[in-house]
């Protein structure tokens, strides 16, 4: 059953409700992955500026993602910092690996970057669902506060890859690439076991 929330990002699947319990429990854990993940969507960025410095829209969208991004980080490294939390090693991040896996293969090199778009859309929107779930579970209201300031801002972020892609190519060929990827997260998110200890 999709939540009205999920219906605005158009997520297929809700996350499973034990994954709040389960996200209360290791705070630590799932601090240390959320400043991973907010480290590799300033990378993600950088990135996509990298591969397109032709298109000067993507570049001015993006670049002041990587700040916003990298400024995330660092909240979330302040916060663990406070704790007492250390950053420890970076994990494999199953979820999106699943995601590149069941990426459509043998793309026209046109169509790649309509792609990234999309998965780069898909995270964002997913990370702010679980933010939102995180604002509103758990114990800690500082903590409370702390996660709505990120599922608003990766709201935004989710809405500005989706604009982009609708800059570069048809609305309709975004849509129907948008509504293939949703069908391939939530095939992932079945093969996924909800873990406390990830964001995703
Ligand atoms: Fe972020
Ligand atoms: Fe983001």
């Amino acid at each position: 059953m999709a939540t009205a929330e999920n219906s605005i990002l158009g997520l297929i699947m809700p996350t499973d409700p034990r994954w709040t319990d389960l996200a209360s429990v290791s705070l630590e854990e799932i601090l240390t992955d959320h400043a991973f993940c907010e480290q590799k969507a300033a990378t993600q960025c950088i990135s996509l500026i990298q591969i397109y410095p032709d298109k000067p829209d993507l570049v001015n969208a993006l670049a002041p993602i990587v700040t916003e991004e990298w400024g995330h980080f660092r909240m979330v490294w302040s916060e663990m910092k406070k704790r007492g939390f250390s950053l420890g090693r970076q994990r494999k991040d199953d979820y999106v690996n699943l995601l590149l896996q069941h990426s459509p293969k043998n793309l026209p090199a046109g169509e790649k970057l309509l792609h990234r778009l999309m998965i780069c859309a898909l995270i964002e929107a997913r990370s702010c669902e679980r933010f939102r779930l995180l604002s509103e579970n758990l114990e800690e209201k500082a903590l409370r506060d702390f996660y709505y300031k990120f599922m608003v801002s990766e709201a935004g972020h989710y809405r500005l890859f989706i604009d982009l892609a609708e800059l570069y190519y048809p609305v309709q060929q975004v849509r129907d690439t948008w509504s293939l990827w949703l069908r391939i997260e939530e095939h992932v998110l079945h093969l996924l076991v909800p873990r406390g200890d990830r964001m995703h």
